[in-house]
């Protein structure tokens, strides 16, 4: 099994394949022990602190939601403006104090670089969940097994990656687990929101094959997967290159149309108005099962963190 005992998981970088085999592996088992049951007991007694420092649906929740059904127990800071942030507390002694009543602790802030901050500050493993525009590792790992649920296997993957491919964290992360499959990239991005170039140099040294377009449809018509993403609105610091770009991408029914054949679409969420809800009935469309697989992802990785995988 993957050894994640004890470690803090900040970047799409710190994974083997290994890991990956493990991680989907012990997801895939509570999988199918929550068929079964509405909870398990692994983690009883053990505590998981949320710290969200942005808004946050999804990754709270679901966080919230593994620790639960393994039997464990959750507290969370609540919103920034309720907390002592609001009257000044730092970063670090704020994780220093919740090191002090909880084992595992989940972090989302805006300033890049701040969950390995979090988590050089306390012994305790720190989970990244979404750091900026840096990274989001926990949302990358659901993505590959959800990947590799609708695909079967995470071999000859041919991926368009679409949308804000600059400012997107969860793309930043998911490149990193991609490049370990040998898995072709299309990055589909207006000029201004390609990827950023250290990423793109840095797969390109490990022999990643990457084409950069801005043309949507060749590359879905070349790729077996497409990424979709959110510009991410609250990271431009100009809102009028912002209502340039949104609205540069848009999957819809009369782009499924040009399809040449069925193509799995995933987008981490929330959307805005890049994937219309027309496609939701397509069978390809898989975003609401990558929610839904979010929760045996972030078990598994509780788990393993803990050191309490059987
Ligand atoms: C993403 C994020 O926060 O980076 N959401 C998520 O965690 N599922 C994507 C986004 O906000 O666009």
């Amino acid at each position: 099994m993957g050894n994640l005992k004890g470690k803090d998981i900040l970047h799409g970088n710190q994974f083997s394949k290994k890991d990956i085999d493990a991680i989907i592996k012990i997801a895939s088992n509570f999988e199918k022990e929550l068929k079964k049951k509405d909870s398990l007991t692994l983690l009883r007694g053990k505590i998981l602190a949320t710290l969200f420092y942005e808004p946050s649906t999804r990754t709270r929740l679901s966080f919230e939601t593994a620790m639960q059904r393994l039997g464990g127990g959750v507290i969370s800071m609540g919103s920034v403006e309720s907390s002592s942030v609001a009257k000044g507390e730092t970063l670090t002694d704020t994780v220093r104090t919740v090191s002090q009543y909880a084992d595992v602790i989940v972090i989302r802030h805006p300033r890049t670089g701040s969950a390995r901050e979090a988590a050089d500050a306390v012994p305790i493993p720190v989970i990244n969940a979404g750091d900026g525009t840096g990274q989001h590792p926990t949302q990358a790992l659901l993505d590959i097994y959800t990947i590799h649920k609708e695909l079967g296997s995470l071999k000859n993957l041919v991926v368009s990656m679409v949308g804000d491919l600059k400012n997107g964290r969860t793309v930043h992360a998911l490149v990193e687990l991609l490049s370990l499959f040998q898995a072709r990239l299309y990055f589909v991005s207006p000029g201004s929101l390609r990827m950023p170039e250290e990423i793109t140099s840095g797969l390109k040294e490990k022999g990643v094959e990457i084409e950069e377009t801005e043309d949507i449809l060749e590359a879905s018509n070349a790729s077996n997967l497409i990424y979709m993403t959110r510009i991410q609105k609250e990271r431009f610091a100009d809102l009028t290159e912002y209502e340039r770009v949104k609205g540069s991408y848009i999957i819809n029914e009369e782009f499924l149309k040009k399809l040449k054949n069925k193509i799995i679409i995933l987008h981490p969420l929330p959307r805005v108005d890049e994937i219309s809800p027309e496609v939701d009935t397509y069978p390809g469309a898989a975003y609401f099962r990558q929610v839904r697989n979010g929760v045996f992802v972030r078990m598994a990785l509780l788990a393993m963190v803990l050191g309490r995988i059987p």
